[in-house]
């Protein structure tokens, strides 16, 4: 991480598929350290706002820009080398790897003396891989798995695998991090348990965190502010209290099951 913490702007994103305008003239911007959540009903465009943030869709027309960076349009490993790291939720893991391997894959990018030097035992290479090691065990220790260092990631409970999946994208060091429904089929007592390592990540770290969520109850509890989306148009912002009682999204939800 270099500099002081960037505001990661969104600005008029437009994004089009054949016909369908899934997201239209969208702006928000995320505050640095602090949790920016996306919300809407099914279809709303919550995903692809997701994808273009991490640089899966390309936007038709409008902007990404994380402090002075501009991220529009590039690809999703440049984008996360830039500071914007997302979670994976099926990245292939060799299927015994421990949660220290998983963490480590997120070091990956970090790693400047690479194979060739690592092959060669050259001592610059053992440094790094050390200090790669001792870091991989601090975010371990923050996010509640110092324990399970040595443990089979596949052999853990689901919830405790999406904090994995959170801890390899806080191994890339992020100025943001993008979470696509974290708590999406946990029990409540995951759920309160990734709520709680988010706020940490925020509080803790100063990363921000950009929060696509269905559960509005991890919503209102975490989001310092919250983008409202319907039918690919935001609707309304603000803190959590004002977008609650805003006529607008009150009238978006009604009659869906979200
Ligand atoms: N790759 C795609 N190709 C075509 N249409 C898409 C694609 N991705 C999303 N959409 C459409 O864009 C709209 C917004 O979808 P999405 O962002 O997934 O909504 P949400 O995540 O809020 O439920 C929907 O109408 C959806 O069908
Ligand atoms: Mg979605």
């Amino acid at each position: 991480m270099t500099g002081a913490p960037a505001a990661l702007a969104v600005r008029d994103v437009t994004v089009r598929f054949a016909g369908l305008t899934a997201l239209d003239a969208v702006s928000f911007t995320v505050e640095p350290g602090s949790v920016h959540a996306v919300i809407g009903p099914n279809g709303a465009g919550k995903s692809t706002t997701f994808n273009v943030l991490s640089g899966v869709y390309r936007a038709t027309s409008g902007s990404v820009r994380l402090g002075t960076t501009e991220l529009t349009g590039l690809a999703p490993h440049r984008i996360a080398a830039l500071g914007v790291a997302r979670t994976f939720q099926n990245l292939a893991l060799p299927p015994h790897a421990t949660v220290a391997e998983s963490l480590m894959l997120g070091r990956h990018r970090l790693t400047r003396a690479g194979f060739v030097a690592a092959g060669l035992r050259l001592p610059s290479a053992a440094r790094e891989a050390r200090l790669h090691r001792d870091r991989v065990r601090e975010i371990a220790g923050f996010i509640g798995l110092g324990e399970e260092l040595e443990k089979p990631a596949g052999t853990l409970p689901y919830g405790t695998q999406k904090l994995v999946e959170l801890g390899r994208a806080l191994c890339m060091e992020p100025q943001v991090l993008l979470l696509d429904e974290p708590v999406a089929g946990m029990t409540s007592d995951e759920r309160r348990r990734v709520a709680a390592v988010v706020a940490d990540v925020r509080d803790g770290l100063g990363i921000s965190v950009v929060l696509v969520e269905h559960d509005m109850g991890v919503v209102m509890r975490l989001a310092d502010a919250v983008t409202v989306l319907d039918f690919g148009r935001r609707i309304a912002g603000g803190t959590p209290a004002e977008v609650q009682n805003d006529p607008a999204v009150v009238q978006a939800y009604l009659g869906t099951d979200a």
